[in-house]
């Protein structure tokens, strides 16, 4: 695999924001191609949008339990260590689970019910990954900035999903 890394990219208004995104979207194409494994494709994504997108302490999967489908569990991700298992009923990874929506939350303490992995977090984003129609996992984005995350990050990070969506064979 060649794949050139992009730098951090820029976010400081609503156009480079926009052109941002579609840079990541192309980056998460170029770095998925010919490669169709899960944990891969997921691990790599989480890697590539923890070093490309600016403010961000977290950034990671947790899919959906197997063995018990009201219930996620961590999978790849990049940032400190986290919490494990989380119920469908529990913070904004539950709500995003429960609802299939996505979860653009300005302040987290305002949030009932967040669970607070990393004291740091101060907003957060949480977008569904479905599949053929069946939840598959949440994409989990934290900041330590208060209200980082607008409809523009929701939009771009949708877009990169729905390329690793198709690009991945899930079991
Ligand atoms: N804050 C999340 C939990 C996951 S961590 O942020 C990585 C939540 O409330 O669901």
């Amino acid at each position: 695999m060649s794949f050139e890394p992009t730098p951090l990219l820029d976010m400081t208004s609503p156009e480079a924001k926009r052109a941002s995104y579609d840079t990541l979207v192309a980056q998460t194409q170029a770095l998925l191609h010919g490669e169709r494994d899960a944990i891969a494709n997921l691990a790599q994504f989480a890697a590539l949008v923890f070093n490309a997108v600016p403010t961000l302490n977290w950034a990671g999967f947790y899919l959906v339990n197997p063995k018990n489908d009201q219930e996620l569990v961590l999978g790849p991700f990049q940032g400190k260590v986290a919490c494990v298992r989380i119920p469908f009923s529990r913070g904004v990874c539950g709500a995003c689970a429960r609802t299939r929506e996505i979860q653009l939350v300005e302040d987290v303490h305002a949030f009932p019910g967040h669970i607070a992995c990393d004291a740091a977090s101060r907003s957060e984003l949480v977008l569904p990954v479905v599949a053929g129609g069946a939840l598959r996992a949440v994409f989990d984005l934290d900041s330590p900035e208060p209200a980082r995350f607008d409809a523009i990050d929701a939009e771009g990070f949708r877009r990169a999903l729905d390329l690793l969506v198709a690009g991945t064979d899930w079991a």
